[in-house]
């Protein structure tokens, strides 16, 4: 195992360490209180082996493997796992692990949240995704109906523990998703990560980053734990791209793939571009192809828009949104829907 870096979210008596370094997932024990129960979660799409590790490691283990995809963020899922852990005995001192992306984060961090009202919740992250941006923070939920993340918690781990290794066996086209939250970040606050993409050798600098993406999230989310202000920004690029999901899932419904085929990180990616100044659009585009990332959506942007408006975050004819005029900065705006419209059809027609 490489020497670890530990990174420190402070938030009074719900701080927590990130441990990170290649190979840390086989010493999950000297990081982890494992010596109890332990109801460790992953899903079917993880390669078998990261869970089955953690498994050994721990006194007395109950591996449970969900479905791959955002199907299992559910009510049902919830149920199973607290059923399990209530067979299994149990009680307010053992503990959750997570293993996977972060719909499984999401999940166990949820069910470890609800059962005997929480007990102690571990993540290991094994997306890049997850790795730089959702298992840290706190945010856990399920779906409800087709309303993404309606019912859940701030509810932090007690410890997060990040292997690069895990990311060999994760297909290129999440590692690319992945990168596109990392660039979210860095558009926002920091333009010497921003540098970093734009050199056009990401991929060779996943761990510095992880680490320098998960700084600016922890900074953040220590600012503005429950999202009442700052946090906010880290939805860059995020109502745009849920624009394009909802109106994808639509064309899910009729027969396509989920969200057309198109992931998360893809849709933020896109999301960016109508928020930002046109000299920042001209640097963003070129990292997006280089991490063959899309600039471009198939469907009419006209229908985005309004799809757009039904996002849950819209009131009243008005959204707030962030905007990036310069890279490593942003400023807040509400803006009204049809100004968002126009924007996002002179981005994308
Ligand atoms: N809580 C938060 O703050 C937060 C932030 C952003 C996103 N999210 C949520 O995260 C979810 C998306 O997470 P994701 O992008 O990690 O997707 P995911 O969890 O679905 O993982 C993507 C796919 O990769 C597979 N996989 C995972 N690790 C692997 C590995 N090491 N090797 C090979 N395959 C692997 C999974 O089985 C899955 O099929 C969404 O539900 C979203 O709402 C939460």
């Amino acid at each position: 195992m490489t020497q670890p870096i530990t990174l420190t979210v402070s938030l009074g008596e719900r701080s927590y360490p990130i441990h990170i370094a290649e190979g840390i997932l086989a010493n999950a024990d000297k990081y982890l209180r494992l010596d109890r129960r332990v109801l460790i979660v992953t899903d079917s799409g993880v390669p078998r082996e990261y869970a089955s590790t953690v498994a050994s490691l721990a006194k007395s283990p109950t591996l449970v493997t969900v479905k791959e995809g955002e199907g299992s963020k559910s009510f049902a899922s919830l149920e199973m796992l607290c059923k399990t852990m209530l067979e299994a005995g149990f009680t307010r001192g053992d503990c959750v692990v997570a293993v996977g992306g972060g719909i499984v984060g999401d999940l166990a961090g949820f069910a470890a949240s609800v059962f005997m009202r929480g007990i102690d919740f571990y993540n290991i992250p094994t997306t890049l995704l997850s790795q730089v941006d959702s298992s840290i923070g706190g945010k856990v939920a399920v779906n409800l109906d087709r309303i993404k993340n309606a019912v859940g918690a701030f509810y932090q781990p007690r410890a997060v523990l990040i292997d690069p290794e895990v990311l060999k066996t994760l297909p290129d086209r999440q590692i690319s998703a992945g990168l596109a939250e990392a660039l979210k970040m860095s558009a926002t606050f920091d333009a010497s990560l921003f540098a970093l993409f734009e050199r056009g050798d990401a991929r060779a600098h996943l761990k510095e980053i992880i680490v320098e993406s998960l700084k600016i999230k922890r900074d953040v989310v220590e600012k503005d734990e429950k999202e009442s202000a700052l946090r906010r920004v880290l939805n860059f690029g995020h109502t745009v791209g849920h624009g394009i999901e909802s109106l994808l899932g639509v064309a899910e419904e009729n027969g396509m793939r989920e969200n057309g085929g198109l992931y998360h990180g893809e849709c933020v990616a896109l999301g960016m571009l109508p928020m930002c100044a046109e000299g920042v659009k001209a640097r963003l585009l070129p990292i997006l192809r280089s991490l063959s990332l899309p600039t471009e959506i198939s469907v009419d942007a006209s229908l985005v828009a309004r799809a757009m408006t039904h996002d849950k975050k819209a009131g009243d004819g008005f959204v707030t949104v962030i905007l990036v005029d310069e890279v490593g900065s942003y400023r807040e705006e509400k803006m009204s829907f049809a100004a968002l419209e126009e924007r996002v059809k002179e981005c994308f027609s």
